[in-house]
């Protein structure tokens, strides 16, 4: 994995999931009834270390994620989040004038303790040659979450808060990008390898508020991380950025670009060109297994397999995922032929 985000060719192609620790699997499940919550498995580190091992355990892919989530950082500046069940993320939607004082008298790194806990052993406890993934969301995709309080199907309103609030917004973004850039940059020291940096809801934005809010605040966070740590890769998610993920890489910063399924292959031979790309099987055709699953494996191999490619999905595995279908793509990936 190190090896292709350095832009080496690798085939067959290192290979992870997004959400790989989740509902879909039955040891994911007991170990979460036994937490209580999912924020209790989020904070602790006994918990938080065995749902992140149990997907490298069953299928030995080449990197683990951490197993926290994007929202623990407003949680660690001072915002109330519960996760309702079957239902998502909940928060009291913030308003500007709270924006100035957000995270005042709150030890960040202290709350987020168990996370960087739970980063160093599992660098202990994987085995060597798997790459330990951290992650953050990005200002714009938590922001939504923080304004709208919930997730909804087109940030309507946080795309409003902005158009209305530029400044509040923007203030917003810029807090935001600072604690998430120390927030990663503590998740290295504890011994993460990459960090991807999730921006789920980019592609719901004008050009001009990509711009503003999606790029430049990532950009910022790439320039802090890149300061303490200047030889960790780091991906880039801007799901749905559709023709905007052209220019992304380079007016980021970042090292690898995170592709969506409604990327063309074709598109993402372009992308390819200027470093390591990954993605981007539907979830769906993961879902259906058999010659959907197939054929999608076989078609991003054939596009990509030629340059530098981290194998994954085109966003997260869904609970209603098939394992056998799993371990179908695992064997597919593995002994494809060049
Ligand atoms: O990939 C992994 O295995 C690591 C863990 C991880 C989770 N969330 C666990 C989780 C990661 C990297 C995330 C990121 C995340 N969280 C994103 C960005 C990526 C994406 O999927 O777009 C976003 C937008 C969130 C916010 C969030 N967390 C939502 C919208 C939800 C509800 C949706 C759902 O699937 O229920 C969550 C909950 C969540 N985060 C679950 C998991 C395993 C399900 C909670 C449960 O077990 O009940």
């Amino acid at each position: 994995m190190l090896k292709v985000l350095g832009g080496e060719t690798v085939f067959p192609p290192p290979l992870w999931m997004m959400r790989q620790a989740g509902r879909y699997l039955p040891e994911y499940r007991e170990t979460r009834k036994q937490a209580g919550s999912f924020l209790d498995l989020c904070y602790n580190p006994d918990f938080a270390v065995e749902v992140t091992l149990q997907p490298i355990r069953r299928f030995g892919f080449d990197a683990s994620i951490l197993f926290s989530d994007i929202l623990v950082v407003p949680h660690a500046l001072g915002r109330d989040l519960t996760f309702a069940e079957g239902e998502g993320p909940r928060m009291t939607p913030i308003e500007a004038a709270e924006i100035e004082r957000l995270g005042e008298g709150r030890d960040f790194h202290a709350r987020l303790a168990p996370v960087y806990e739970t980063v160093s052993r599992l660098r202990t406890e994987l085995p060597k040659e798997t790459t330990l993934i951290g992650f953050c969301g990005a200002p714009w995709t938590v922001a939504t979450y923080m304004i709208a309080g919930r997730g909804t199907p087109d940030q309507a309103p946080s795309r409003l808060f902005g158009f209305r609030e530029p400044e509040a917004m923007a203030m917003l973004l810029a807090r935001l990008s600072e604690v998430s850039a120390a927030y990663l940059i503590r998740q290295i020291d504890a011994g993460a390898d990459v960090v991807q940096i999730f921006d789920s809801w980019a592609g719901v934005l004008d050009e001009a508020s990509f711009s503003a809010w999606c790029v430049e605040p990532v950009a910022d966070i790439v320039r802090r991380v890149r300061a303490v740590h200047p030889d960790t890769p780091i991906i880039g998610f801007p799901r749905g950025a559709g023709s905007l993920f052209a220019g992304y890489r380079q007016r980021t910063g970042v090292t690898a670009l995170g592709l969506d399924w409604s990327v063309p292959l074709s598109q993402a031979r372009d992308l390819q060109a200027q470093g390591a790309v990954q993605g981007n099987l539907d979830p769906l055709r993961l879902v259906a297994g058999g010659r959907a699953l197939d054929d999608g494996v076989d078609a991003i191999l054939k596009a990509l397999g030629g340059g530098p490619l981290v194998f994954n999905l085109g966003h997260g595995i869904t609970p209603d995922c098939p394992v056998e279908n799993v371990e179908r793509m695992v064997k597919r990936v593995r002994t494809a032929q060049g």
